[in-house]
């Protein structure tokens, strides 16, 4: 089946079938204040942290044909009754003359046609509102006249979105719904559970003069509610039933007479889903918005953020699926796992207060956004920083609105640690790039508290960022076991390897050593000789144990269990290869040459399918406490055998480190989720966004792709494609340009803009060679080394390459 296309000059996707093997979404607005909304039309919305103040009802384990957090009703009058339809698809379900959900940038459009009705309809957040607009074209295309009404509707949750799922008591007794007339007509319903009323409401409203409203789902359903969302009994009466709910399940319907609609006439509504202190307080905002005006400027304001934020960088490569995840939709999904962290999506709920960012993987998630976006990055590199522990580790999630942090999923074992071991570290990785980035290394300087706090909510002691680092370094240090190697504490990066304590874990080995790495570098930098020297020391410790003892003959262990006993190893019977024990002895510079390629040729030999690498194999078959969460999926799905595609990029970034340009890009263009987009029936997820997994080939459902969005895999294929296979790195003294692309490959060029220039690269192949640049000429001139330097000038600068 054909679910849809790429437009990449609108740098839109354009779905054409609604019916999708499972939602297809797209996110509006920002964490502040926006959420997703689904490809017929359904939206969950929040603001600020989806757990404690989420503002629609969106379950998404409920069928993909009911309704949603939010629809649009179309009524035609008929000599004996209304037609009743939603132009989304959902939840009416009639037969369409067309449908076409348009995935843009920030923005969703749906244009559809049922019964001689077009629709037009375009949902986003304007930046830095806290209010979805749709602006909804309503059009005659038959050829005879049509009284046409629009009841635009939202149900409404409880802002605790636990709670709304937990207690059936004390949330409906508390949810409250009033409405605000006009003398044009206009309503504004406002909705709030009691005690929020005087701090902060909902409000629903629109642009046109509203006949009746209602706000109590009960009474719009009918029937006791034995009318149905498919077929709601209050769309039949001429007028809704004027209910200020005063409990229960609260809604927002406002019923829109159109008036006769001549063939060819168009009438435009615009709703306002907004949460304010008071509806005095938004009632400027809201006059702002009904004027279409202002829409159109805040949905063109939309299109320049996302032409800046996109001009970070554009590429011109010979492969059209690269070019448009590079240039659009991969970069486009580094800013929403920024914003959006693992906390909400259709598969991640987020819900309940021990929920919230994870520091692992925004730490990670910030480096796929960082020339785009570097004072964004930097706040949430702070917000990172203040749940640092004094002892160098980190909480392992914190809720934004309250910023108080948790342990994570370790909390549920009494028997294990509480802290993940490499959750510090990648915070290293990532303050280290924001400095290469922007070159602020003032930031290093910058005093931020430390999470411990004493009675009164004061922080215990505060450290400059420098500091923080170095604490990171220190804890990982100490925390080593029988092996002088990194204990697994809960878990690594890997959350579902659960060892008993006295594990160790050559992950977290490796993210040290790749992190001391980093620590070199900044101190030579700093020009801290003395610190740089005892990093090295650091990293030559580290080294040798790993290559002491984790060599397994042709690849990596993985673990070491409490006992000494090697995981990841040739002599056990389950998870004997994993992918990570490979590519990160690589990243670390851990590996000889000669192991480092081993390795990875037996990752390939062992653990590479044509959808993609598996995590490891074989898959455990059977549910095993002391191995842990991984044991409770089935052979070949997630962490078990499953191809977890966050770990990809690392292999492509090691195959770089090696040379070997073919094969990074063969593994690139394998998980490309563009070049899915005739498999979908398999693939089932968007096309236009990685997902977090795929079904390895252990599992009867091979390629079936699952938690779409909110994934690390955007950031680190976003890293692998732009800065090891293209080569544009930032350093501290420039753009480095380092390539290693396909040998087939007669080249590339790209825009990049760096610390306040931009540089036009072209990077010529003329011998058909993967890695090694020849020249580099910088305006003409030819430089020596291959660091294009630092201009600041806001200037364009032309940069030659010759590889060969
Ligand atoms: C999920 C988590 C991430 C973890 C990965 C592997 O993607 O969000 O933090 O590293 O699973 O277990």
């Amino acid at each position: 089946m054909d679910y849809g296309y790429f437009d990449d000059a609108k740098r839109e996707y354009v779905i054409t079938n609604p019916k999708t093997p499972v939602k297809w979404i797209n996110y509006i607005g920002t964490l502040a204040f926006g959420g997703f909304v689904d490809h017929t039309g359904g939206a969950l919305i929040c603001r600020q942290d989806p757990a404690l103040n989420r503002i629609t009802k969106y379950i998404s384990q409920m069928p993909a044909c009911d309704f949603k957090g939010e629809t649009l009703y179309l009524r035609i009058k008929q000599p004996n009754g209304y037609k009743v339809f939603s132009p989304y698809f959902v939840p009416t379900l009639d037969p369409y003359t067309l449908y076409e959900c348009h995935v843009g940038l920030g923005y969703l459009r749906i244009v559809s046609e049922f019964y001689g009705i077009r629709t037009d309809a375009v949902i986003f957040v304007p930046t830095g509102e806290s209010c979805v607009i749709r602006d909804i074209r309503i059009t005659n295309v038959s050829d005879t006249p049509m009284q046409v009404d629009a009841i635009p509707v939202v149900e409404y949750t409880h802002p605790d979105a636990l709670k709304q799922l937990t207690n059936a008591d004390w949330i409906p007794q508390t949810m409250v719904s009033r409405a605000r007339r006009a003398a044009d007509g206009t309503v504004i319903l406002a909705q709030y559970p009691f005690m929020l009323r005087d701090i902060r409401v909902n409000y629903f409203t629109s642009n046109q003069p509203v006949s009746s409203f209602d706000s109590d789902r009960k009474n719009f359903l009918g029937e006791n509610e034995y009318g149905t969302w498919a077929s709601p009994r209050g769309l039949q009466q001429d007028e809704l039933g004027n209910r200020q709910a005063l409990r229960g399940d609260n809604i927002a319907a406002l019923m829109h007479h159109l008036g006769a609609l001549q063939p060819g006439e168009t009438q435009r509504l615009i709703t306002q889903l907004g949460q304010a202190k008071s509806i005095d307080k938004a009632l400027p905002r809201i006059t702002h918005f009904r004027e279409a005006r202002s829409v159109e400027n805040a949905f063109d304001e939309l299109a320049r953020f996302w032409q800046h934020y996109l001009g970070a960088l554009q590429v011109e490569t010979p492969d059209a699926n690269m070019n448009r995840m590079l240039n659009i939709h991969n970069s486009r999904q580094c800013h929403t796992t920024k914003n959006w962290s693992r906390y909400l999506s259709l598969y991640q709920l987020g819900y309940g207060s021990a929920r919230g960012i994870g520091f692992r993987d925004s730490a990670q998630d910030v480096m796929g956004v960082l020339a785009h976006m570097p004072e964004e990055a930097q706040a949430l590199l702070r917000q990172l920083l203040c749940v640092q522990r004094r002892n160098g580790s980190a909480y392992h999630q914190f809720n934004p609105l309250t910023m108080i942090a948790s342990e994570g999923d370790s909390v549920e074992r009494e028997d294990l640690p509480h802290y993940y071991s490499d959750d510090h570290l990648w915070i290293i990785l990532a303050v280290c790039a924001y400095l290469k980035e922007t070159g602020d290394l003032a930031f290093l300087d910058e005093v931020i508290p430390y999470y411990e706090k004493d009675k009164r909510e004061q922080p215990l002691e505060s450290g400059t960022v420098l500091d923080h680092l170095q604490r990171a370094i220190d804890f990982t240090r100490n925390d080593v076991g029988a092996h002088g190697l990194p204990l697994l504490g809960f878990a690594d990066w890997n959350d579902t390897v659960n060892l008993r304590v006295g594990a160790e874990s050559l992950f977290t080995a490796n993210l040290y050593g790749k992190a001391v790495l980093e620590m070199i570098d900044l101190s030579r930098h700093l020009g801290d000789e003395a610190s740089a020297e005892k990093y090295l020391a650091y990293y030559d410790e580290m080294r040798q144990r790993v290559n002491h003892c984790a060599w397994d003959g042709e690849w990596y262990v993985r673990y070491f269990d409490f006992d000494g006993t090697p995981l990841g190893s040739h002599t056990n019977d389950s998870g004997q290869i994993y992918i990570n024990g490979q590519s990160w002895p690589v990243i670390s510079g851990f590996a000889t040459p000669e192991r480092a390629r081993q390795a990875l040729n037996s990752l390939r030999e062992r653990l590479n399918t044509k959808n993609g690498i598996k995590i490891s194999m074989p898959g455990f078959d059977g549910f095993d406490p002391r191995r842990g969460g991984i044991t409770t999926y089935p052979p070949g799905a997630k962490e078990n055998g499953g191809i977890f595609l966050h770990t990809n990029p690392w292999v492509m970034i090691a195959e770089t480190l090696l040379g070997n340009g073919d094969r990074a890009f063969e593994y690139y263009d394998q998980i490309n989720p563009a070049a899915k987009n005739d498999r979908i029936d398999e693939y089932e997820c968007e096309p236009y966004v990685y997902p977090q997994n795929i079904l390895g080939d252990e599992h009867p459902q091979f390629g079936l792709a699952r938690n779409s969005w909110l994934s690390g895999t955007a950031s680190w294929t976003y890293q692998a494609g732009t800065q090891y296979i293209l080569g544009l790195r930032a350093t501290f003294d420039g753009l480095t340009i380092d390539p290693c692309i396909p040998r087939w490959w007669d080249g590339f060029r790209a825009t990049r803009r760096f610390r306040g220039a931009v540089y036009e690269i072209t990077v010529s192949n003329p011998n058909h060679v993967s890695k090694g640049v020849r020249t580099v000429r910088v305006d003409g001139k030819e430089i020596a080394g291959n660091v294009a330097p630092v201009f600041g000038d806001d200037a364009a600068h032309r940069v030659e390459v010759v590889m060969g």
